[in-house]
């Protein structure tokens, strides 16, 4: 698809606009950030992205003032000696810090969200990741610690969205045409906000984010329509008390068993902000599961 197509698409489900702030750990200047940030302005959201400034992966929730940079950015994306955060030139909505996931997130919402909107944010968003972050991935990774530190530290609403993705590493935002598995993530996330914002405030309960893995968007899935969301929970649960009753259970299905099954199911697990399992009380379960119900399928 196009980016002009999907820019079409998304316009045409414009909801209420409202002030999300943007991070994940693969860095400010990767693709599938960048992708995502087109599609929410499309959308007609208020966006600020604040992220490091190099790829971060792996470094979980670690939160540290940042330093001054000696080398350039990652990809080139700021040249070398630029301080210890910075934005591009023209658009001073998208800022790089030199730390963490985490503290990149909280400089967001404490300082360039302030700064630029004079007024907190109301959702956060991490990602689309560079590969996926299912189940134990999730203790580990800085786009899911960016995430929970704004859902737990900073009581803002956060979604962590992670995807398959082909060998290579990440690409820079420069990449064009911009590939079409970009593409489709950035619109499927682009659906999930929109229809979290649709499902009215609060966004989600207290200290509740969600954990949104994509399968790859290749063959049968091409296309976001080709995809169905299916609400799950990041681990088995196997010793936990019973879950919401939904498709026909009191346990809700494991995320890695969702991602696992054939025909383009995303697993968005309800997560528990407080130590990153899945929440065990049915009484926030069943929010989530009413805002989100009539875009959920069941699993075979
Ligand atoms: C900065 O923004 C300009 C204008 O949108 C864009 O052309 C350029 O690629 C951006 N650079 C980075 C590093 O974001
Ligand atoms: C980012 O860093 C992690 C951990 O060092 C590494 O495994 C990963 O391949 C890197 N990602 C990219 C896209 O360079």
């Amino acid at each position: 698809m196009k980016a002009s197509v999907l820019a079409l698409a998304l316009q045409a489900m414009a909801v209420q606009a409202v002030r999300i702030l943007q991070s994940n750990d693969d860095g400010w200047a990767e693709l599938y950030l960048r992708t995502f940030n087109d599609a929410l302005r499309s959308s007609g959201h208020d966006v600020i992205v604040s992220a490091p400034a190099e790829n971060q992966s792996g470094t979980g929730g670690r939160d540290a003032e940042p330093s001054n940079r000696q080398a350039a950015c990652h990809y080139n994306s700021c040249p070398p000696n630029s301080g210890a955060f910075g934005h591009n030139a023209t658009r001073p909505d998208l800022n790089w810090v030199n730390s963490f996931p985490a503290t990149s997130m909280r400089y967001g919402l404490d300082r360039f969200g302030p700064e630029l909107w004079g007024a907190p944010a109301e959702l956060a968003v991490t990602g689309p990741n560079y590969v996926t972050n299912l189940w134990l991935a999730v203790h580990f990774s800085g786009t899911v610690g960016a995430a929970v530190y704004a859902a737990h530290e900073a009581g803002v609403p956060a979604i962590a969205f992670s995807a398959a993705s082909p060998a290579g590493g990440s690409q820079p935002w420069t990449t064009t045409p911009t590939p079409s598995h970009s593409l489709v993530y950035a619109e499927l996330a682009t659906q999930l906000v929109n229809k979290l914002v649709d499902s009215g405030k609060p966004y989600l309960p207290d200290d509740v984010w969600l954990n949104v893995n994509f399968p790859a968007a290749t063959g049968a899935c091409s296309r976001a329509s080709d995809f169905k969301w299916v609400l799950s929970r990041i681990n088995t649960g196997l010793l936990s008390s019973r879950d919401v009753e939904w498709c026909g259970s009191d346990r809700l299905p494991h995320e890695q068993r969702v991602y696992d099954t054939d025909g383009c199911y995303i697993p968005v697990s309800i997560g528990d902000a407080s130590d990153r399992s899945t929440v065990n009380d049915v009484a926030r379960q069943e929010i989530v599961l009413d805002k989100l119900r009539d875009m959920l399928v069941c699993l075979p």
